[in-house]
């Protein structure tokens, strides 16, 4: 049994991407297991860039499994053009899975998600504004649409006149925007349902029958840990589990099944949208950063804020997932500068804490304290070998496993496949 979980350790965006589709390559099926079309996520062969937003990491291996699980919230819509435009690249895909019972937005969630940021006005979240919150939280009230509700013509128009009549009356009397026709969503998703027809399953029965056969199977997260709804920056975080343990609650496998978890980090820290980051760096150093590693959103090109690396959010971030693996990506990126941080702690209230808060106001009141290394000025792209990188970026790297308290397995030095040092073998 083999099987892989790889998890965005902070943020997210911090290149999950890219290295599942590096390890996808050993793997036979790849699932994304929660999260939406908010993850944008990017892959990069030879000189083309895929930006991945619903379908797996995995996709561009035409011999592979991909599966779309049944903690994802699906975009139709969205997803049918992610699936066109690949094709439309005359790319040999893999073959393409969609649980029957991922939830399904529709067209209110995304007003929804626009009208409830609009309202919150400094307040708001910074959300993608792909209806991703209100499509979880119609799942948790029980009024949400199913793809197996969606196939099937007498419930798609049953619980969408039902839906559509309730949406319409919050979208008059309390957000006063626009209302939705019923007609016109139901002939549009009725449209989407012949070609989701194609891909439905029962993917949890799939993976546990390949799993029994002795597949090797990756689990794509999506998002970061501190973007969990239950373990992030609440309430600056998303509405699904982006920790390790979403990937049971989200494919439908039992945590006995799960071999090994892997975080994935940048050697640094971003964060798009609203909420704390202790640190954050507000300055030449930050914008250099930002310039250097192209920080700007794949899903919403804003520009994403950046900082060094926090080992209070690593150790945290380890814990919570159960981490056995760091992947430390973007590590060229730091090429160039004297001197690089890594915050080792907080100082609260004159006192030095090394566990992350659960008070959003506490995070507000902590400083970061650092330690200083020196940098390193050479080009990382061309190094495959721990051994050839620059002494000081080896110190960095293991002063960061140390600190978080897993070993290395990966080390991205560069967007493209081909840019990746292995420590440890995954799979
Ligand atoms: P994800 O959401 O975690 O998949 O990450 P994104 O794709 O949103 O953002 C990561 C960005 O960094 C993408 O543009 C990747 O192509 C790029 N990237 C990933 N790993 C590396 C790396 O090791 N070095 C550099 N320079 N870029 C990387
Ligand atoms: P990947 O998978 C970075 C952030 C949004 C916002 C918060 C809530 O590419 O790492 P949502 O639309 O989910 O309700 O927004 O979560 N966010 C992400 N930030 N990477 C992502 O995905 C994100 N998906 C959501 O910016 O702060
Ligand atoms: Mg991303």
């Amino acid at each position: 049994m083999s099987t892989v979980v790889l998890v965005g350790a902070q943020w997210g965006d911090e290149g999950k991407g890219k290295v599942t589709d590096f390890l996808a390559e050993r793997a036979d099926i790849i699932v994304r297991f929660q999260g939406g079309n908010n993850a944008g996520h990017t892959v990069v062969v030879n000189d083309e860039e895929f930006k991945l937003h619903l379908i797996p990491s995995g996709i561009l291996y035409s011999d592979k499994l991909c599966i779309i699980g049944n903690g994802v919230v699906i975009d139709p819509v969205v997803l049918e053009k992610e699936w066109q435009s690949l094709i439309d690249r005359g790319i040999p895909l893999a073959k393409l899975l969609i649980d029957n019972r991922a939830h399904v937005i529709l067209p209110y969630h995304r007003l929804q998600d626009e009208a409830e940021e609009e309202l919150k006005g400094s307040a708001k979240i910074g959300t993608t504004k792909r209806g991703i919150g209100p499509a979880y939280a119609d799942k948790s009230a029980r009024t949400g649409m199913r793809i197996v509700d969606m196939l099937d013509d007498e419930e798609l128009e049953a619980k969408l006149k039902l839906n559509i009549e309730n949406k319409n009356r919050l979208f008059t009397s309390y957000y006063q925007t626009e209302t939705l026709d019923y007609d016109q969503v139901l002939r549009e998703y009725k449209k989407q349902a012949q070609w989701l027809r194609k891909h439905a399953a029962d993917c949890s029965e799939v993976i546990n029958d390949a799993i029994d056969k002795g597949s090797k199977v990756l689990f794509e997260g999506a998002q970061g840990a501190l973007l969990d709804l239950d373990f992030g920056t609440y309430p600056y975080v998303t509405s699904s589990h982006p920790i390790a343990a979403g990937a049971c609650l989200g494919a439908g496998v039992g945590p006995t099944r799960i071999n090994k978890v892997i975080g994935v980090a940048k050697a640094y820290t971003t964060r798009v949208g609203e909420g704390p980051f202790p640190t954050e760096l507000n300055d030449q150093i930050g914008e250099n950063i930002r310039k250097q590693g192209h920080e700007f959103g794949t899903t919403t090109g804003r520009p994403r804020r950046c900082g060094w690396f926090d080992a209070v959010i690593g150790r945290y971030s380890a814990r919570i997932n159960g981490l056995n693996y760091l992947a430390i990506t973007k590590l060229d990126v730091l090429s160039g500068l004297p001197e690089i941080k890594i915050c080792t702690g907080y100082k609260l209230k004159g006192e030095l804490t090394t566990t992350f808060p659960a008070s959003l106001k506490t995070l507000a009141q902590c400083e970061p304290v650092y330690e200083t290394m020196e940098g390193w000025q050479e080009d990382l792209s061309e190094v495959r070998k721990f051994a050839d990188l620059p002494k000081n970026a080896q110190l960095y790297v293991n002063r960061i496993s140390q600190l978080v308290g897993v070993p290395v397995a990966l080390i991205g030095v560069g967007p493209k496949r081909s840019e990746t040092i292995i420590l440890e073998d995954i799979f």
